[in-house]
Formats: C-alpha cells, structure tokens, sequence
C-alpha cells in the first residue's frame, strides 16, 4: 500500500504508455520528493500531457485535463474499463503486422484514418511508431508527425512493453475517483478547494506552432496571475536555465515562490560528448515545499563489501 502523501521517495518510475514533448520521466522523483500534500483533496493537473506524474503519484481523487483530446479520451477509456490491455495487445499485433508487410505506406493510412475517426487504438499506434514519439498536429488539427522508418517497429517484445505500461496504469486508475476533462486549463482551475493540490507543466513559451501546444506570453503570464490565486498548494515546472539562456518568466512572473532546481544532461545527437545541461525548476507555493528526499540508492555488492571492511 502506498502512502498517498507527498513528500515520498520513489523507487521504480511508473512509465505511462504515451510519450510527449516535455515529458517528466526522468523528473518525477524529484518532483514527489520536493512537494508537501497532505492528499486530502484532489491531485489536479490542467496540463496532463503523458501522464506520468499522475501515475506516479496515484492520488485517490484526481481532476485531470489537457487540451489535446486524444489523450483524455485513451485514459478516460482505460479508466472506464471500455478498452483493456488485452484488446490493445491484439490490436498492436493485428496492426503491427501490417506495418511490417505494408511498411511505411501502412503507417501513413493509419495516421490518415486517425485523423478522420480519432480512434485511441490508432492514436497508439502512431504515438508508438511516430518519428521520436513526438505529438504534434498541424494547423487543422491533423496528427502530421512522420513515420520512425522502422518497418518492424511491433515486434512482441515491444508491444509487451506498450500492453504492461498500459496494464500498470490500468491497476493504478482501479478504485479511484478521478474525473477527466478535455478542455482549457482556465476552465479546469474554477473550481479549486483549499485542500486541492495543482500541479502545473504548461508548453514551453513560443517554442511550438502546434494546434495544441501554443503557448503564448500572454497565456504564461495569466497563469502566473491565477495560480497564484489559487486557494490551495500548488507546483510549476518550468525550464530555468540552459548554455545559451536564463528564463527571465521565472524572476518576471514567479517571483516569491520556493524554488527547487534539478540539473540533468541531454544529448544532442547520437555522439556521447555532444552533451548539453539544462537546469529545470520546480516553483512551489510557500507552505508547500518539501526537505527533498532522495530515493534510496541500491547499494552495490562491491560497495557492500567496501563499506563492511571499511
Ligand atoms: C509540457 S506538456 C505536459 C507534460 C506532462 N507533465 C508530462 O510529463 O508528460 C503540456 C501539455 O499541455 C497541454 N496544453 C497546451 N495548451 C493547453 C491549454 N490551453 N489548456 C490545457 N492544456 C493545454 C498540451 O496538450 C500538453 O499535453
């Protein structure tokens, strides 16, 4: 059993089925170690992307909502028990096969039935086959994200992997009371209580020309204003600082939260030495902020034995 409350050491990282921009994978120890929630109201997120801080965190009551329909509608099925693990295996080795008779015309006319019916199932295949697993639709709304060129991208032991991400979450989301939302964070931000907790991971300002991942000065800026009259807790994150910049809408708009910062590297193409740090944020509403607490790290056999004779 779980403690619901925050802050809380994370072991093993529950890895959603859906990949995005932005997503906090490799964040969300940090994240749950540097809040301070009781759990009594509702774990809520306007911006809900993958998921994966939700699944992390596993609140009993959840408000949930993204503007991007499709992924609301995959999690709110799964929540429902409309779709099952084990409809998304045959679907994934029907379709996969396809894939791999067909090759990249057969991801094209998936991409091309998607985008007429909006089918879930179809919105995982090309999430899961999509170059970079990327979502990104253009100015109709149309899913335009190109094929990763991997013609057997289904093979068994990947749609295991897919089946058991969806088969984790759709234990988690069992006796929950979450609600889902598709729809603009504003909306989702009404009807806040004092004992609710906001987690909040807008798009990046200016960076996307994306049908759902616009994100404009103006839209940071009344974000700033409303959470901070928010009557609960609340968290953002948000890029601080890379080689080439420093996000001057942290000290613009953010200015008098805790601030918890976490370094990590990415790479820049495929060679190891082009690496580049950045410096991401976590803003806290005072009251709210943690003492960090890291994961316990696996002690070695070898450092087991250093530190027995040591
Ligand atoms: C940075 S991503 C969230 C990533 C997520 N925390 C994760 O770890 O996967 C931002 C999300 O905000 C959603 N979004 C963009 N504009 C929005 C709006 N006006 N209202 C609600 N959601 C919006 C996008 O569809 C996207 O899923």
């Amino acid at each position: 059993m779980i403690d619901k409350n925050l802050p809380r050491a994370v072991k093993q990282v529950v890895i959603p089925p859906i990949k995005c921009q932005g997503i906090k994978t490799k964040l969300v120890k940090f994240i749950l170690g540097s809040i301070c929630w009781d759990g009594r109201g509702r774990w809520i997120e306007p911006f809900l992307g993958s998921g994966v801080v939700l699944f992390n965190v596993q609140p009993q009551r959840a408000l949930i909502n993204d503007i991007n329909p499709y992924i609301i509608q995959l999690y709110q099925m799964l929540y429902n028990r409309n779709l099952s693990p084990e409809q998304v295996r045959k679907y994934l080795t029907a379709e996969g096969k396809k894939l791999f008779l067909k090759g990249e015309e057969y991801y094209y006319l998936v991409r091309e039935r998607f985008n007429k019916s909006g089918d879930p199932l179809d919105f995982i295949f090309l999430n899961r086959s999509c170059f970079n697993g990327i979502i990104r639709f253009n100015s109709k709304g149309e899913f335009n994200v190109p094929f990763c060129r991997k013609p057997d991208r289904f093979r068994p032991a990947y749609i295991t992997k897919i089946v058991n991400q969806i088969s984790q979450i759709y234990k988690i989301m069992q006796g929950k009371q979450w609600e889902f939302r598709i729809g603009d964070w504003r909306e989702c931000l009404q009807d806040v209580t004092a004992d609710d907790f906001v987690y909040l991971d807008p798009p990046y300002i200016g960076r996307h020309t994306d049908y759902y991942q616009q994100w404009s000065e103006n839209d940071a800026a009344e974000l700033a204003r409303v959470a901070q009259n928010l009557p609960c807790g609340f968290a953002l994150s948000m890029w601080k600082e890379n080689k080439y910049r420093c996000n001057q809408h942290i000290a613009n708009y953010w200015g008098g939260l805790a601030e918890r910062t976490f370094h990590h590297f990415y790479h820049v193409g495929s060679t190891e030495n082009l690496r580049n740090s950045m410096e991401e944020a976590l803003l806290i509403k005072p009251g709210y902020e943690a003492v960090f607490i890291e994961t316990p790290r696996r002690v070695k056999p070898a450092q087991l034995v250093l530190t027995l004779h040591g």
